[in-house]
């Protein structure tokens, strides 16, 4: 049997193999609601017979979005505008995943295909940008954002609450908090962003604290049964990683007492010109280490998308998980040609009858 096509049980879910497609910006919401668009890519993310399907960083308030196309949830009719995608990730045998976040500095941006850049100043589609300290990203984002006041951090703090209440309304079983990539959440852990000098700026603990009081904050209404996961940047390849993956690591202890059941473990992207080691599945080293020091199931993406080395990074203990992105776009059926290559038979992934009957009896 394949270490990848073995079942994965979190909670009371349980994934029918170690595959999930990880969350991927469409940029194609109107105001922040989803439509066709993100039914159609979400359904056959899901037929092509990964375990899970964790929907794009959905926006808990407008300021939130990364740009204009961007997913939100700040109301109920944005959280019911996803119901008949998770229905459809339901169907094809999947569990519906999302991903909430905020994406303090680096928001108001075009979207990738139209500059990747900030929306200029005075230009009506943009807004202002909110970061724990008025520095900006810098490079293709020179926006400045405003510094957070205490009442801000309580309301996004909130913001979080309710998305995660409404994303469960919706029928998700398993929520992902957006704390990585060098928006809100990541940004207050790095110094290179977080220069505050009350309770939430300074000392490892206070820069871990939006983190942990935003999970704890959804811990209370996200239902115990389900996964509570969070997606946070453990490195930044900046010439201090020791440094950084050191305190990482400790936050991964905190947020698995604060009660997160996975971590996705990612790069920061909190700063520009940094030198990230590019490769096939470079950051397995680093999440088998966040996985064995914080004693947390993890999952890690970037280049793992050939069979080899998804079954490898299962396999060597490196992974719980494996995320596979972009090579879903090329294939939605990433995951059972994944399955032939590796000569599986009869597992966990096995394709409803329809298709079933065809490609595997019929031929
Ligand atoms: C089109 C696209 C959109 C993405 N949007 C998000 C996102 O919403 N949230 C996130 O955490 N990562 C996002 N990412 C990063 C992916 O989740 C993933 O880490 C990345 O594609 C690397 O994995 P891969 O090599 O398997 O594609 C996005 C990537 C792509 C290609």
């Amino acid at each position: 049997m394949s270490a990848l096509f073995e079942p994965f049980t979190l909670k009371d879910v349980t994934l029918r193999n170690r595959i999930a497609i990880p969350p991927m910006c469409q940029y194609m919401a109107v105001d922040g609601m989803v439509n066709d668009w993100h039914l159609v890519h979400l359904a056959s993310m899901a037929r092509g017979g990964a375990g899970l399907v964790v929907v794009e960083a959905t926006a808990v308030s407008p300021e939130g979005r990364i740009t204009p196309g961007c997913a939100g949830i700040w109301s109920d009719a944005h959280a019911q505008a996803f119901v008949p995608a998770v229905k459809a990730i339901k169907a094809a045998g999947s569990v519906p995943g999302i991903q909430i976040a905020h994406a303090g500095r680096k928001a108001s941006a075009n979207r990738p295909w139209e500059g990747d850049d900030h929306i200029p100043e005075g230009n009506p589609a943009g807004w202002q940008t909110i970061a724990p300290s008025a520095i900006a990203y810098g490079a293709n984002l020179p926006k400045v954002p405003r510094e957070m006041t205490l009442e801000d951090i309580a309301r996004v703090r909130q913001d979080f609450v309710d998305a995660a209440r409404r994303a469960r309304e919706a029928g998700f079983e398993w929520i992902e908090l957006h704390f990585a990539h060098g928006y809100l959440g990541q940004s207050f852990f790095s110094e290179h962003s977080n220069q505050r000098t009350d309770a939430y700026g300074g000392s490892f603990e206070n820069r871990s604290r939006f983190l942990l009081e935003t999970l704890a904050a959804v811990r209370e209404v996200w239902p115990e049964h389900l996964p509570l996961t969070a997606r946070f940047g453990v490195i930044e390849y900046d010439g201090r990683d020791e440094q950084t993956l050191t305190e990482s690591i400790e936050l991964a202890r905190r947020f698995k007492d604060g009660g997160l059941d996975l971590l996705s473990v990612s790069v920061g992207f909190t700063i520009p010109d940094t030198n990230i080691p590019w490769g096939p599945a470079f950051m397995g080293p680093v999440a088998e280490r966040v996985r064995r020091e914080a004693e947390l199931p993890v999952t890690s993406a970037w280049g793992f998308g050939t069979p080899q080395l998804a079954q490898a990074a299962v396999q060597n203990g490196q992974l719980d998980l494996v995320s596979v992105g972009r090579a879903h776009l090329a294939d939605p059926h990433w995951t059972y040609f994944a399955a032939k290559e590796l000569g599986v038979d009869n597992a966990s992934w096995t394709l409803p009858a329809p298709y079933a009957h065809w490609l595997e009896r019929y031929r």
